[in-house]
């Protein structure tokens, strides 16, 4: 199978600075869904230099009450009014499949977007998306934020320059505590898909998945093998069926074997290969910067100066689809293996 790579590289207009926002004026932002992300999102723009925090808008009325008293924020409980209180950029944490929706409404009163992973529910949706921001001026950018784990941006300093042969990630964990209508690929190896083709710099083009519902409707084990355009091989393994969260990534490059934990972080890499097999190892600088934090710097950074977004909707738009792609290959599901073989937690 062979990916477009329209999705990756839309053609370039640069979304204008904020011309309200300049750096002596704080940047208006608001969140869009008080869940679990949206709270995340609340609570770090709160503490961010050069941001007033307008509000959060959701229409659960136990959801504002969390958020308020967790955040001490204003809370609405309709997008109208979040709008009223002025905002020029918002961020987007409601279900995913309101993305589309709401991500153009915010577009057509021209406020900047960030945009949960993954972009939208499908890529015609991310599309429309990506062409109305681009249309209009404006910066959207996509939470994959992974990208701004300091383990991931020391694996990729690490692998600078290198010729990268293969990456193997795993991303495994319990059934989260309420199951949503995605599976695991959607929901967790679509963090992955970008890794990969951020780390290589490069599209997917071959996928070969294998895909299992073990306990769940969808499916709740994959093991997804890719190859890149640029030859790199690829590996994800991710479920809900083990007992303890693991985010591991392996990187082989010609010269270098580059490990990360993504949980503890910490990276090390093997080096120096000799004949007889002897090498060296070290570990290696990381730092500590809470992700969300990061990557909503990088997104105020970025509506602030007009510049490029660290993840861009094109970028979000190539990566769903080679989730997509992985669960519409043929025969990609096997029949369920043990029904209700176990019982899924919460
Ligand atoms: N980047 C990550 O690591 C990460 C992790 C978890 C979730 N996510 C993404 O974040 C998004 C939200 O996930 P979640 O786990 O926070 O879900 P959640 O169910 O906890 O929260 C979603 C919230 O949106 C609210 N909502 C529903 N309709 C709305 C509307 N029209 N306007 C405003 N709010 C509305 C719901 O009431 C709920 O409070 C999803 O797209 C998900 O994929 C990303």
């Amino acid at each position: 199978m062979s990916s477009k790579p329209s999705a990756l590289k839309p053609p370039a207009l640069k979304p204008s600075a904020v011309k309200t926002a300049g750096p002596e004026r704080l940047l208006r932002v608001g969140v869009i869904g008080a869940g679990v992300m949206g709270s995340n999102h609340g609570r770090v723009l709160a503490g961010l230099a050069g941001v007033r925090l307008v509000g959060i808008v959701d229409p659960l009325a136990a959801h504002r009450a969390r958020a308020a008293e967790m955040i001490g924020c204003r809370t609405f409980e309709t997008f109208d009014e979040l709008f009223a209180a002025g905002v020029d950029a918002v961020t987007i944490a409601a279900p995913t499949h309101l993305h589309c929706e709401l991500a153009l409404a915010c577009i057509a009163r021209g406020v900047h977007v960030l945009v949960e992973k993954p972009i939208a529910s499908t890529v015609e949706e991310g599309l429309r998306i990506v062409a109305a921001a681009r249309q209009a001026g404006l910066t959207l950018m996509v939470g994959h934020v992974e990208r701004f784990n300091p383990a991931v941006a020391a694996i990729k300093q690490a692998i600078k320059g290198e010729d990268i042969l293969s990456i193997a990630i795993t991303r495994v964990g319990p059934f989260p505590p309420r199951m949503s209508n995605v599976g695991v690929v959607i929901d967790l190896a679509v963090h992955d898909i970008d890794l990969i083709r951020w780390f290589t710099g490069s599209e997917i083009i071959d996928v070969q998945p294998q895909l299992s519902s073990a306990v769940a409707e969808r499916e709740d084990i994959a093991l997804l093998q890719f190859r890149t355009a640029s030859g790199v091989l690829a590996h994800i393994n991710t479920n809900w069926l083990t007992p303890f969260k693991a985010r591991n990534v392996t990187v082989a490059t010609r010269g270098k074997y580059v490990m990360g934990d993504l949980l503890t972080r910490q990276v090390a890499e093997c080096f120096g290969f000799q004949p007889d097999g002897s090498y060296s190892m070290r570990h290696l600088p990381v730092g500590h910067d809470e992700p969300l934090r990061a990557e909503l710097i990088a997104f105020v950074d970025a509506v602030r100066s007009g510049k490029d977004p660290a993840v861009s909707g094109g970028e979000g738009v190539a990566s769903l689809e080679i989730a997509i792609k992985c669960l519409e290959a043929p025969s990609s599901v096997a029949p369920p293996m043990r029904p209700a073989a176990r019982l899924i937690a919460g």
